[in-house]
């Protein structure tokens, strides 16, 4: 009686076969099903669209500092919008005589102070700007001689969330960024 040799199984042959079942795999389940697990996994919806039916998809950043562009976009909100609205209003730019900084000194410290609070990368303080200026951390210490009242913080409060508004931040966003400056009102109010 002859008996078939079986033949040994080459590493090649392997190859080949995985190979196969691969192609199989994708052929069954479909390409379509394979990426859209993978985009499902990276993508958030968000429900910020135009028309509730039309979902956009789109990658949703994940902090608000990011949102804002981190830095260099509050930096450049702070520049172009908040600063000038606050400084136009008398009453909160009578507050500003005497700096031991410049402007664009306040501008860089306080971005940063913002985005690290927001879930940025910045430092909170001690950042040596190149002006010599070393950012600083303590609310009580920086606004310390100032007497400050309450309602000016308000209005401090207020004009930059309008100034957001305009600048299309969304309402979320506007009130995360108003809660960190509310945080800051005890060591900023009549020191
Ligand atoms: C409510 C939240 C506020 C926050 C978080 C805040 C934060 C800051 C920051 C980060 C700086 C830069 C300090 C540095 O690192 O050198 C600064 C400076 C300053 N802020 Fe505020 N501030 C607030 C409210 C106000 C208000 C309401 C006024 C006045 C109306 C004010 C007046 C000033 C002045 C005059 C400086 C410059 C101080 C100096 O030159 O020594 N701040 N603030």
């Amino acid at each position: 009686m002859m008996f078939a040799q079986s033949r040994p199984v080459s590493p090649e042959w392997v190859k080949y076969f995985a190979i196969a079942l691969i192609c199989a795999l994708v052929a069954i389940d479909g390409i379509g099903s394979v990426m859209a697990d993978q985009v499902k996994t990276n993508v958030q919806q968000t429900e910020a669209s135009d028309s509730a039916d039309e979902p956009c998809l789109v990658i949703r950043s994940d902090s608000v500092a990011a949102r804002l562009g981190g830095y260099y976009g509050i930096f450049a909100f702070l520049e172009n919008h908040a600063l000038p609205a606050l400084l136009s209003d008398r009453e909160i730019a009578s507050f500003f005589g005497n700096l031991t900084e410049t402007p664009a000194d306040i501008s860089q410290c306080l971005a940063m102070m913002l985005d690290h609070d927001l879930g940025g990368s910045s430092r909170h303080d001690g950042t040596l700007l190149d002006t010599g200026h070393k950012c600083r951390g303590s609310m009580p210490k920086i606004h310390k001689g100032r007497n400050i009242p309450d309602r000016t913080i308000t209005k401090f409060i207020q004009i930059i969330g309008q100034q957001a508004e305009l600048a299309g931040i969304s309402e979320a966003d506007i009130k995360a960024v108003a809660k960190v400056l509310e945080q800051k009102r005890a060591g900023v109010r009549n020191k």
